[in-house]
């Protein structure tokens, strides 16, 4: 099949391994993923750009990565064209770009989910901060790709993001702070069918113990060795099949990955926040434990045939991966600098994020510079093989987490 995917980071780098063997495309894509598909130019927010690419590559079916380009209707524009493509509508992609729309279709969904408050002017903000806290949970509620969130006990810190927020023009949502170990599950979807893939956990700070800013997030693990057996289908049967069916009623289907991002507390699990796409870096994680060819998943969600797929398959074990970070991430990172290690150019080990590349050398551009990889038949043993490869490259400043999944290891996770 020849297939196109768009987008440029480690997760997109993990769906073209997943699909190896196909005719794989991808844009813009990164320096690391040319061992394994035609890297390609494009504007991915511009429809018109990438419907424009989809017919010269003669795409059978397009992937979309991330989040900007659905809520930018790239979905749409190549549906409209007749391609199959997996991922959502910007209608149903409102359930990441639009926390106010999500909170809604949740409300209607009965799905247990934070209370929050959404203000658009810098006036409102004390009277808000008063009504929450101790701990403050404030968010970009325009699309921030999960990197528009501040937790923070510290109330002018809380007040500071949301003013910031506002200047920028987005309005600001304030949460309650959901109690509970987070459970990252993507759901394949297509109408009302849910299909689960392995729970995964991220980790959001950018230092050990869950120090320092919020990150895109710092490295994953799957499966959860201390989620309960019919965990993942009380999720499923609470969370996001009630949200699919409440999508179809709402005229808005939902075609793609649908990524319920879970704080199990006292009353069970609870939504912290809905994104319309594979999320990073916990895909490069699960997929390298998926032994069902993905394209043929993905196309049979993009084609409305879900309901017949065969059940996935899984490898035994547990999958981890550690992201190297430049310096200064997440606040200025630094880039430009010269990358090495002998096993940058195998995806079974590095999944490259932000690299480009000139005159053969790997240089870092961005500030999630690269996934390291690691499989075993124990958590502890995936996560030393993670690291032993992360241990192998060399980047002047970067840093990285040394404590992915260390409380899973130490049993000292549980609900
Ligand atoms: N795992 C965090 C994200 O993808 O937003």
């Amino acid at each position: 099949m020849r297939i196109l995917v768009i987008g440029s980071g480690g997760r997109e780098h993990a769906l073209l391994k997943a699909m190896k063997g196909h005719e794989l495309f991808v844009a813009p894509g990164n320096a690391g993923m040319s061992t394994l598909a035609t890297v390609r130019a494009v504007n991915e927010m511009s429809p018109e750009a990438v419907v424009a690419l989809a017919r010269e590559v003669e795409a059978e079916l397009v992937v979309i990565g991330p989040e900007i380009p659905l809520v930018a209707g790239v979905s749409d524009a190549l549906r409209e064209a007749g391609f199959a493509v997996f991922g959502p509508s910007r209608a149903a992609a409102q359930l990441e770009g639009s926390k106010a729309f999500a909170k809604d279709v949740m409300a209607s969904a009965g799905v247990l989910t934070a209370a929050a408050t959404q203000i658009t002017a810098a006036a409102e903000i004390d009277a808000v901060l008063d009504e929450y806290g101790p701990r403050y949970v404030v968010k970009d509620d325009g699309l921030a790709g999960g990197k528009g969130v501040v937790v923070t006990e510290n109330r002018e810190a809380a007040r500071a993001h949301a003013a910031a927020v506002i200047e920028a023009g987005n309005p600001v949502l304030f949460e309650s702070y959901l109690e509970g170990p987070e459970v990252s599950l993507f759901c394949l979807v297509d109408g009302t069918t849910v299909v689960p893939l392995l729970p995964a956990q991220d980790h959001k700070r950018a230092h050990d113990g869950d120090q320092g800013p919020n990150t895109g997030g710092m490295g994953a693990y799957t499966p959860l060795p201390w989620l309960p057996e019919g965990a993942v289908e009380r999720i499923v049967a609470d969370v996001v099949e009630p949200v699919a069916r409440e999508m179809v009623s709402r005229g808005i289907p939902y075609q793609g990955l649908l990524y319920a991002g879970i704080a199990w507390g006292p009353e069970g699990p609870a939504v912290v926040e809905f994104n319309a796409r594979f999320g990073d870096p916990e895909t490069q994680a699960v997929l390298a434990l998926l032994e069902s060819p993905l394209a043929d998943v993905l196309r049979a969600v993009a084609t409305g045939t879900l309901a017949d797929q065969p059940a996935l398959l899984w490898r035994k074990g547990y999958a981890a991966t550690v992201v190297l970070a430049s310096e200064g991430y997440p606040e200025a990172p630094r880039t430009g600098d010269v990358l090495t290690g002998d096993n940058l150019d195998d995806p079974e080990a590095v999944l490259h994020a932000g690299t480009a590349s000139r005159e053969g050398t790997y240089l870092s551009a961005g500030g999630r510079v690269l996934n390291a990889l690691g499989v075993g038949g124990t958590l502890k043993e995936a996560v030393d093989a993670a690291y032993s490869e992360i241990e192998r490259v060399q980047l002047q400043g970067s840093f990285y987490r040394r404590d992915i999944a260390r409380a899973a290891i130490e049993g000292a996770i549980s609900l």
